[in-house]
């Protein structure tokens, strides 16, 4: 389940029982990660963002820029099973940080620790660049820095396995040497000094354009998917175990995990009210922007009936924010030729583009099983959305039900994060 306080966003923090004072209180998500814990999920996830909030989210509550690696440290002393999955850029933080700020936070939590390995979309002015790097150099980057980051993790002694006070010798088995690792981007000699600790650290992904995916297919365990239906998750399912295989890894290496963003009420109507009540502050003009900025077209002439077809689209340019997003949204209008007014309403142009289901709990429960028994899916990514209610509901209904028909845990069987996920050793 996410972390970033998706039942705060849109206007849902305006609501009376929003508890958004709590936002800037570490208690609130001490909590979340107990009760996402007595839920037995696999794990707790926090997105990260280095740049500026997007325009139009000014008035709206803040906090996403918090360090998630920090506050995971602060949920690793409160929780005893869940895993941790943090966000760090590989665009911007050095792989010796890198290695060692998720080295420690796996060391103190027990083996808890996961990395959602992204390239950012935005942030180069905090940095001192003009441009974002284009998306090859990120990822080419960013696979260099996995490379030294495991690399560096090689060295770490996991604790006492061998301790020969007579010979003198602590951690035997793992006396550090130097990697020496010289690449394009990076030149470490290592070793890292950091404690280690015996359980592999899973790595997750984010970003599902073809270099994207190339990335995913050669070192991830678990994807974070933006999958507006069922046929995106499986197309993208079904390529990356093509792709897993052509890098002689198991086709199952890579787990798709989409994100799974539910407006939840006891019926139908309410839920509707819900995600209606919690978009109704985002104006036209913000769709609009929206829209042009991911697709290269002004549409704010259009009328709201017009519909939009693959042949009113410029080619996807170079440069984009994010070519995943973009990509999901051609793919939309070629499939479909929404009218204006059906688009701006979309989870592509109104949310991150994930898979929404706007319902009752059933609902969303059938919705899973329809999509585990598709093969679009290994396991979602909760996304509550609207209200505390619903992020109440969600974690009273759902994970139980899929226990229930033996598709979830009803306990957890080991205290690692690998377990949970059942990745092999690295
Ligand atoms: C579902 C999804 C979630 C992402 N989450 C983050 C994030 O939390 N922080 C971040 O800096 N970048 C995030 N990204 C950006 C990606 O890491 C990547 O830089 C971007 O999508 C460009 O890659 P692409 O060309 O493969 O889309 C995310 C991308 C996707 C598709």
């Amino acid at each position: 389940m996410t972390l970033a306080p998706t039942w705060l966003s849109g206007d849902a923090w305006r609501r009376e029982d929003s508890q958004v004072e709590r936002l800037s209180d570490p208690r609130f998500f001490i909590e979340l990660a107990q009760r996402a814990e007595a839920a037995h999920l696999d794990f707790v996830f926090r997105p990260d963002s280095l740049g500026a909030p997007p325009p139009g989210m000014a008035k709206r509550p803040g906090g996403s820029g918090s360090d998630p690696t920090l506050l995971m440290t602060l949920l690793a002393g409160h929780t005893s099973h869940i895993g941790l999955l943090t966000t760090a850029s590989t665009t911007f933080f050095p792989p010796y940080i890198l290695a060692r700020a998720l080295m420690t936070l796996h060391w103190l939590s027990g083996g808890r620790a996961g990395w959602n390995i992204v390239t950012s979309l935005d942030g180069q002015r905090n940095f001192g660049l003009d441009e974002m790097p284009s998306a090859e150099d990120r990822y080419a980057r960013a696979a260099e820095a996995v490379q030294a980051i495991r690399a560096l993790w090689q060295t770490c002694p996991r604790g006492g396995e061998t301790i020969d006070r007579g010979a003198g010798l602590y951690d035997s088995a793992t006396v550090p040497e130097p990697i020496k690792f010289e690449g394009a981007y990076y030149q470490i000699e290592g070793p890292l000094g950091a404690m280690g600790h015996s359980a592999p650290l899973p790595l997750f992904q984010a970003g599902a354009s073809d270099v994207g995916r190339g990335f995913a297919a050669g070192i991830a365990d678990g994807t974070f998917a933006a999958c507006p239906d069922k046929a995106a998750a499986i197309e993208l399912r079904a390529d990356l175990r093509r792709r897993a295989e052509a890098q002689g890894r198991p086709a199952d290496a890579v787990r798709v995990m989409p994100g799974l963003s539910l407006f939840l009420a006891d019926s139908e109507a309410e839920a509707q009210e819900l995600y209606r009540d919690t978009h109704a502050g985002t104006s036209r003009a913000q769709k609009l922007a929206k829209l042009t900025a991911m697709i290269g077209l002004d549409l704010s002439d259009w009328e709201g009936t017009r519909n939009i077809t693959a042949a009113d689209l410029p080619p996807l340019a170079k440069g984009l924010r994010s070519r995943t997003h973009a990509e999901l949204l051609h793919r939309k209008i070629a499939r479909s030729q929404p009218t204006l007014d059906e688009l701006l309403a979309a989870p592509e142009v109104l949310g991150s583009a994930h898979w929404q289901v706007i319902g009752t709990p059933g609902q969303a429960i059938d919705a899973i099983r329809d999509w585990a028994d598709e093969g679009a899916m290994d396991g979602i990514i909760l996304f509550p959305g609207g209200s505390v209610p619903c992020l109440d509901l969600t974690l009273a209904t759902v994970p139980a039900a899929l226990a229930e028909d033996g598709r979830f845990r009803k306990g957890y069987e080991g205290r690692d994060f690998a377990t949970h996920l059942g990745v092999a050793g690295q």
